[in-house]
């Protein structure tokens, strides 16, 4: 078997944003309106610090208003729920993110609760995952929209594929196994009590990892032709102590076997932005006819 097609998620992202770009040009000249994105940041994460950032400049580069709130760690849950309100009620901002996850003493579901349904670029609200699960018009949540891109530019026509999710969370497994259903899949949702997991992986045509373990699916559960998509990012250490960061898939072992598969850094990564900053767009052009 020769190896795996390299799926560039890094360039489709590039192009997206491309694409954004000129419909927020567009989008000024005719109606005088810029999107506008709020990210709220509580606390220090160091690698919500770096996503945070990454965002914000994203947003600018597509020609969009971005507004940071960077909020210390023990805010109080009553002042961020003020600061959403505020947000919800200013009509200059179109998507409202808090990034995930917030310390302890806040509920998160309070939170995502909070943030109105129509600012909602995340996906994240009951609502938005309601009407992804019944067809309703709303936003489906980044990286999981993101994959499916991935996938459709790879695969075409992804009807009648079995596809095995790795991962039931809210964020990512879920909202995934909704939007592969919709495209017509036959899908599996795998997760850590799944009786035999390379059995089920050996079954799919697509296999979505989002589990956060490294390197944890091998190369001999793939079918082999399968198109694999790794939504993991994992930092481990590598050669000489440095740390090198893998996905749930080793790399190595099933890009031998599969048809096609997205690396890690450069696969699903960068995706993830780039439909935060489409979703935003999206919300800008329907609050404004
Ligand atoms: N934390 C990790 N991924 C995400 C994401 O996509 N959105 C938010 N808000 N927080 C995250």
């Amino acid at each position: 078997m020769s190896d795996a097609k390299i799926i560039d998620g890094k360039a489709f992202a590039a192009k997206l944003r491309e694409d954004i770009t000129s419909e927020v040009t567009k989008l000024k000249a005719d109606h005088g309106v810029t999107p506008g994105l709020a990210v709220i940041l509580v606390g220090e994460d160091p690698a919500s610090q770096v996503y945070v950032r990454n965002k914000g400049k994203q947003t600018l580069e597509c020609g969009m208003n971005s507004y940071e709130h960077k909020l210390s760690p023990d805010t109080p849950q009553a002042d961020l729920l003020a600061l959403i309100a505020k947000l919800n009620a200013d009509p200059n901002v179109h998507g409202i993110l808090c990034q995930l996850p917030v310390p302890d003493h806040i509920d998160e579901q309070a939170i995502l609760a909070a943030i109105d349904p129509a600012k909602d670029v995340d996906g994240f609200h009951v609502v938005n995952a309601g009407a992804l699960a019944t067809g309703g018009e709303g936003f489906a949540p980044c990286t999981p929209y993101g994959c499916l891109m991935l996938l459709k530019d790879t695969l075409g026509d992804l009807s009648g594929k079995r596809a095995v999710v790795v991962g039931r969370s809210n964020i990512v497994g879920k909202p995934m196994a909704q939007l592969l259903l919709k495209e017509s899949c036959t899908v599996t949702i795998a997760h850590s009590r799944t009786r035999d997991l390379p059995d089920e992986v050996r079954r799919a045509d697509i296999v979505i990892a989002a589990v956060g373990r490294p390197n944890m699916i091998k190369g001999d559960w793939i079918a082999p032709g399968a198109t694999v998509i790794d939504v993991g990012i994992n930092r481990i250490e590598g050669d000489a102590g440095k740390m090198k960061l893998v996905g749930d898939v080793e790399f190595a072992t099933a890009s031998k076997v599969a048809g096609a598969i997205t690396p890690v850094p450069g696969g699903v990564g960068p995706m993830t932005i780039a439909c935060l900053l489409n979703n935003t767009l999206i919300s800008a052009c329907r609050a404004n006819g």
